[in-house]
């Protein structure tokens, strides 16, 4: 089993790039099932999901040439199969192949969806769209068979009781060659959704409304191939400013768009962050005298839940008590008693995290629970003297492509042990 082993307590400085986005690659590459011609996307991250995605469009029959950060992918090999279950579960996206498989075949037959321990994962929501545009769901053993071979699916007005990324998503990719007009009520306003809407516009799909609450979907008969960039990960560059703030002397984080953290960035101005907004840059000085603030997650243009825990470690160094509330996923606190062990005055009482600083970190065997928890504790392990080692790492390596190199690059003492 792999782990990360980081000597701390150095200050880092340079640059560091963020790459494409994770929570939008790994449903740009489902999408292109929908296309009748290859599509190219540029700006791939190298991460283990990416990986996966590929190892299952791949098995479906799709022929993939990944060259760097471009990935082409030619999907007219592919046979509607049942999805490769071993490799669904260790992805949650994998149900983004719901949507792709059921739009352009009528029908899917897949494994339920692992992924993250973040409590449960439901996919109520995607699955009532499914019904809403004709879909019949049945289950086989462990597979889900989706189904609307008779006539295809048909466009449907319908409205997220819970805003959900993956629902709008897929409903989406289910819709686009759907007869007639489907109508999203209270969809998800995330950045990924809007890239993922560009993409098939650009392949000829007909959306608008991507990015706000309401998006009207009029189906087609056929979609094309395209070239697309993939946006900038908006939590891998909160994830590296945070991390610049808590022990860098001078760190430039590049490829960010500023318009994707306005709500991050105005918490981290709150506890008196010093930063400089370039075009596509953010720059972080040295940080002295930080004030401790409370923190509370909510759907996109809101604190994302996903950097409540990247963040966390900064505001260890922070002056004086503070909370963080996360309202997408109350469980999202597994990070909380690893670092405590790293000598944190954190503690989570039901779903609020409370702490209080200044605080100094010692190095520390510790855990990574799920992507984000594991960033949390490459920071913490960054700020603090001594040693930390960190196992589960495989969970940062899904979402954070090249940290050791991007890490190492900045001056960090961190490398990968077998
Ligand atoms: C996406 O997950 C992201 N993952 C998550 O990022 C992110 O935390 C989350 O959106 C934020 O909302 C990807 O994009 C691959 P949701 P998703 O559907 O789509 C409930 C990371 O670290 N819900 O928006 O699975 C659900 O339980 C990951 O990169 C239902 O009740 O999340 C949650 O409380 C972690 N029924 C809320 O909605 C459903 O059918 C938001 O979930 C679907 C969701």
């Amino acid at each position: 089993m792999q782990k990360i082993v980081i000597n701390g307590g150095r200050p880092l400085k340079g640059e560091v790039a963020v790459s494409g986005a994770k929570n939008s690659v790994v449903a740009l590459i489902p999408a292109i099932i929908l296309a009748d011609e290859p599509v190219t996307l540029d700006g791939v991250p190298a991460i283990s999901d990416v990986d996966s995605l590929i190892d299952i469009i791949e098995t479906m029959g799709a022929s993939v040439d990944r060259q760097g950060e471009t990935l082409v992918i030619d999907p007219r090999g592919i046979r509607d199969i049942p999805m490769p279950y071993g490799k669904i579960n260790s992805l949650r996206a994998s149900y983004y192949f719901y949507g792709s498989l059921l739009g352009r075949y009528g029908q899917a037959v897949v494994g339920l969806p692992g992924g993250c321990d973040l409590g449960p994962r439901p996919i109520d929501l995607h699955l009532k769209a499914f019904e809403a545009m004709g879909a019949i769901i049945s289950y086989e053993g462990e597979y889900m068979r989706l189904s609307a071979r008779e006539n295809g699916l048909n466009g449907a007005n319908i409205y997220m009781d819970t805003v959900s990324v993956g629902a709008t998503i897929n409903t989406m990719l289910a819709a686009v060659k759907a007869k007639g007009r489907t109508v999203i009520e209270n969809a998800a306003r995330e950045p990924e959704i809007i890239d993922v809407a560009t993409l098939l516009n650009n392949m000829g799909a007909h959306i608008r409304g991507a990015g706000t609450d309401e998006i009207i979907i009029e189906g087609v008969e056929q979609l094309h191939g395209t070239r697309h960039q993939v946006i900038p990960d908006r939590i891998e560059a909160g994830t590296y400013i945070a991390l610049a703030a808590a022990v860098g002397e001078g760190i430039r984080v590049t490829n960010v768009l500023y318009e994707h953290l306005e709500a991050f960035i105005g918490k981290l101005s709150e506890m008196g962050v010093r930063m400089t907004v370039e075009e596509d840059a953010i720059v972080v000085d040295k940080q002295e005298n930080l004030k401790a603030i409370h923190v509370k997650t909510s759907p996109y243009p809101g604190f994302a839940t996903d950097l409540q825990q990247p963040l966390t470690p900064l505001l260890l160094r922070a002056q004086g008590r503070g909370s963080i509330v996360d309202t997408i996923y109350e469980k999202r606190v597994n990070h909380v008693p690893e670092l405590a062990r790293m000598g944190a005055d954190i503690t989570t009482v039901g779903t609020k995290i409370t702490y209080s600083g200044p605080n100094k970190l010692t190095g520390a065997p510790v855990k990574a629970t799920d992507l984000r928890a594991g960033a949390a504790l490459v920071i913490a392990g960054l700020m603090a003297e001594g040693t930390t080692e960190i196992t589960n790492i495989e969970f940062i390596l899904r979402g954070y492509s090249n940290i050791i190199e991007k890490l190492t690059q900045l001056g960090a003492d961190i490398r990968l042990v077998d």
